[in-house]
């Protein structure tokens, strides 16, 4: 702010005693940010995209400690203090001043806990009591309290309605634990493939599955460890990785030959028991770390509904019992030894995925759906009776979120593109490798192995 007005006061001067080359280069120096954040962008988008999470987060703690002072006098969060002035004639008398109550800021891009000591002679009870005007002061669209220690309040107050404004997906690729959203609270949506469990995502046309699916796998690309295969009616999700020609036999596209469909959940299957016996062998319970060679399996049907009704149009009943059972016992015996499904449909309704095979599904997404029935039989009575009501409603990438261990939530789906999710993947083709576009720069985790290393480097 200090440096544009410096600039254009200058810029003013060099104008008016017609120092035209100083006007040229004072500009030129005005649109430098912006220049090499531009540049900086196409170099190195990522380092970039931590620069202006961390630049938007210091700008709102900034914002915040600046009002504080003004906010706690106003609403009373604090205490009055006396300090004793000496005036000119010796006398010594005692002024009132105000002291607010202690706050330590943490700001990200779109909120700030504020953790506030509670000043003396008021109680946690009072501070929670003003939450909703603290909140109002600083500008935040909701405040909600969350746990702090003892002698000390914590409110988030979020600063961006996360559910009526789409981000664009980082496209991070190489990251087993993909972000694909944000909570309403504006934390972050990350489904970590790692955690042995399925997952199934359901909304009506246009709800935003696609989308998600994009990031879901998208961020997978250039994973050497992880194999990311299926059956895939519509072509669209799993082409890309087809075309990358690693997994021949695990990957089947189109409606043409649905019973080639059926081979390929039937060669999935035997993939995993050969993993359950060597497992048996091993005295291991489970097979956690994954390799070139046994990568974790990301098996995916999309638009199951649609591709069950294609296999009995082309095989009957018997082809669809077929499909049926073996995708079945991927779901209920491959979570153990490194196959997670990723189920898609309008509606997962009991004809699609039975009652059974349901319970595996710990991590479940509902976009946009016409009856809290879908939400009853996906993630449960409750999730039904508190969003049954707007599930309707929900425009594009918002839905609700249920991950293991997190409960269930509103959240938005980042926005991705179709181009971003093919290139995405097309870098981990070993053409792309070979001219000259390695894939270590996109993708510096390649392999579990790092990741786990990356975590104790971290711990320590
Ligand atoms: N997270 C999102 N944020 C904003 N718009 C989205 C989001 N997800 C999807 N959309 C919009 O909705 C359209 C349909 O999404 P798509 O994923 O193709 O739906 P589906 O696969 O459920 O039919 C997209 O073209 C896009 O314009
Ligand atoms: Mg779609």
């Amino acid at each position: 702010m200090v440096w544009t007005v410096v600039l254009g006061v200058a810029a003013l001067v060099a104008l008016l005693t017609r120092e035209l080359v100083t006007v040229v280069l004072l500009t030129l120096v005005w649109l430098l940010p912006g220049l090499v954040m531009q540049v900086a962008g196409m170099v190195a988008p990522r380092q970039c995209h931590a620069f202006e999470v961390w630049w938007r987060a210091r700008r709102i703690a900034r914002a915040v400690r600046a009002a504080w002072p003004g906010l706690s006098r106003a609403l009373d969060l604090g205490e009055v203090a006396y300090r004793t002035v000496k005036a000119d004639d010796g006398a010594r008398s005692k002024v009132e001043h105000w002291v607010p109550a202690q706050v330590w800021v943490d700001a990200s891009p779109v909120d700030a806990v504020l953790t506030i000591r509670v000043p003396r002679g008021l109680s946690s009870a009072d501070i929670r009591a003003k939450a909703d005007a603290i909140g109002a002061d600083l500008g935040a669209v909701a405040v909600h309290d969350v746990p702090a220690g003892p002698g000390l309040v914590a409110l988030r107050c979020i600063f961006v309605d996360v559910l009526a404004t789409a981000r664009a997906w980082p496209a991070a690729v190489g990251v087993v634990a993909p972000v694909v959203g944000r909570g309403e609270d504006g934390s972050p949506v990350c489904h970590d493939w790692r955690t042995p469990t399925h997952m199934a995502v359901q909304g009506s046309t246009r709800s935003g599955k696609s989308v998600l699916s994009y990031a879901l796998l998208g961020s997978l690309a250039g994973r050497e460890d992880v194999a990311v295969v299926g059956v895939d009616p519509s072509g669209l999700l799993l082409g890309p990785w087809q075309d990358l020609g690693r997994f021949p036999g695990l990957i089947a596209c189109g409606t043409a030959d649905m019973g080639g469909a059926v081979d390929v959940l039937g060669h999935l299957v035997d993939v995993m028991d050969d993993r359950v016996r060597r497992l048996r062998a091993s005295g291991a319970d489970k097979i956690d770390v994954f390799t070139v060679d046994d990568p974790l399996l990301v098996v995916v049907v999309e638009e199951l509904p649609g591709a069950r009704r294609a296999v009995k149009d082309q095989g009957g009943t018997k082809l669809l019992a077929a499909f049926d059972s073996q995708l079945g016992r991927l779901v209920a015996e491959g979570a153990k030894v490194g196959v997670r499904v990723l189920v898609l449909g309008q509606r997962l309704s009991a004809a699609s995925i039975d009652t059974d095979s349901r319970s595996n599904f710990s991590a479940a997404i509902t976009l946009r759906v016409d009856s809290s029935e879908a939400l009853r039989m996906l993630h449960s009575p409750d999730v039904a009776a508190r969003f049954g009501s707007e599930c309707g409603d929900w425009s594009p990438g918002v839905g609700v979120v249920t991950l293991p261990g997190a409960g269930t939530r509103r959240f938005r789906a980042d926005l991705t593109s179709y181009e971003q999710y093919r290139a995405a993947v097309r870098l981990s083709s070993p053409a792309d490798a070979m001219l000259g576009l390695p894939v270590s720069v996109h993708a510096p985790a390649l392999r579990m192995v790092d990741d786990l290393e990356d975590a104790a480097g971290g711990a320590a």
